[in-house]
């Protein structure tokens, strides 16, 4: 009887809404999220008004994106496959905890989103939104209506007076996501997985080969985990990381060009530009590499990628990212210091890290004369590591 969508007043989200009304009679609440995309939303709720929407919810949710999913899933330092740091995989349990929220607080029974039957968004949204509300319908007009071509949507939407904002040169998008973390590009000539994406792609980044000659030094400051300062500055989460974006990008910093695995198990060519979210985790792992000890450190690097993977496939709210989230953030809480980067023409350094917790005693690593470490123990330690290397050669050679 009433659905909430989650409506970015783009050709595709409009097509549905008018879709919705059409094909399932049902009121339509809209939902648009500012997760710092950099578009204006008031054009969308125009347009969901003209629609006839009457309920038009808009909310900015930067601040909470930061601070309760990107900031926890930096703790862990997780990339998917390597080098993905999920810019758009973090933002979609958010968005549909927001279309649950906002569901029950309308009377609505159902939900729908925009993602295609073909990816990991629609998996994404459905999982949180079952997890959060088990009797909730979702409704995934990608995967019902026969509208499967750019021309039929466009068709569409002429014959029922929902304007079309047309590209420059009237060619297809890319399909893109954007939020505060990052920028995702897919489709047109990116499908060919050996044809270098067009430098007018780019948004939020200059090409390194044009970035400034002379290098930037940000310094970053960290408590429990999280990032909390900018050259001495203390920020909110979200205007921290849109410090980090204007400093990174201006640098060439954190352009990503993919080949991945998707959930639904095809590969996918994806390109991602994603430049304070690539500082910052360097800036992380730099603080880690004084404050926390070593089983630590490798437990956590050992359980990253599975933690990535489960973001990946849309498991934000299942128990195992929840047990192993406590388990990270129990290893945070000295994680407390000052990290020093030089970015240059695309790369990010570590070149200096200090703090209050530090491990990282001179005395012990120092090549000079000392008297806490006597060497002569060390011949032992070696000795007993290497009684079953020993056995062993001993056997393949009586062999
Ligand atoms: N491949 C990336 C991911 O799965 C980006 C997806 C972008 N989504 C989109 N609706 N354009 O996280
Ligand atoms: C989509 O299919 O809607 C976008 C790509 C993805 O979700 O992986």
């Amino acid at each position: 009887k009433k659905v909430v969508l989650a409506y970015s007043g783009g050709l595709d989200t409009s097509v549905i809404l008018r879709w919705l009304q059409d094909n399932y009679g049902c009121e339509v609440v809209t939902f648009t999220a500012d997760l710092g995309q950099g578009e204006e939303l008031e054009p969308a709720r125009a347009k969901a008004e003209m629609l006839g929407v009457k309920e038009i919810f808009i909310e900015d949710l930067q601040e909470s994106f930061v601070k309760d999913f990107v900031f926890p899933m930096f703790r862990a330092n997780a990339l998917y496959e390597g080098c993905y740091l999920l810019g758009t995989s973090i933002a979609r349990p958010l968005i549909a905890k927001r279309l649950i929220e906002i569901a029950e607080a309308t009377g609505a029974d159902a939900v729908a989103h925009g993602a295609t039957g073909k990816g990991n968004d629609q998996v994404r949204f459905e999982l949180t939104a079952y997890a959060l509300n088990p009797a909730i319908k979702v409704i995934a007009p990608w995967r019902e209506w026969d509208l499967n071509s750019r021309e039929k949507l466009i068709e569409y939407a002429e014959n029922r007076q929902i304007p079309i904002a047309r590209g420059k040169r009237g060619e297809a998008p890319y399909s893109t996501d954007a939020n505060l973390l990052h920028i995702s590009y897919e489709g047109r000539a990116l499908e060919d997985p050996w044809e270098e994406p067009s430098e007018e792609m780019f948004t939020r980044s200059v090409a390194p080969e044009l970035a400034p000659d002379k290098p930037t030094y940000v310094e970053v400051g960290f408590e429990a985990g999280d990032a909390v300062s900018v050259d001495g500055e203390a920020l909110s989460p979200a205007s921290l990381l849109r410090r980090l974006n204007d400093l990174a990008g201006a640098n060439g910093i954190g352009r990503l060009d993919l080949v991945e695995n998707r959930y639904v198990g095809m590969k996918s060519r994806g390109v991602y530009e994603t430049p304070g979210g690539t500082v910052l985790l360097a800036a992380h792992r730099g603080i880690e590499s004084i404050t926390l000890d070593r089983g630590a450190a490798h437990l956590k690097d050992e359980i990253m990628p599975r933690y990535a993977e489960l973001i990946y496939n849309g498991y934000w709210y299942a128990p195992e990212r929840l047990m192993l989230q406590a388990l990270i953030d129990k290893s945070q809480e000295k994680v407390t210091g000052t990290v020093r980067l030089k970015l240059f023409k695309g790369s990010v350094q570590v070149v200096g890290r200090k703090s209050p917790y530090s491990l990282y005693r001179q005395e012990f690593a120092t090549f000079e004369a000392d008297t806490v470490y006597d060497q002569h123990d060390a011949a032992g330690f070696i000795k007993l590591n290497a009684l079953r290397l020993k056995i062993l050669g001993l056997r393949d050679r009586q062999a």
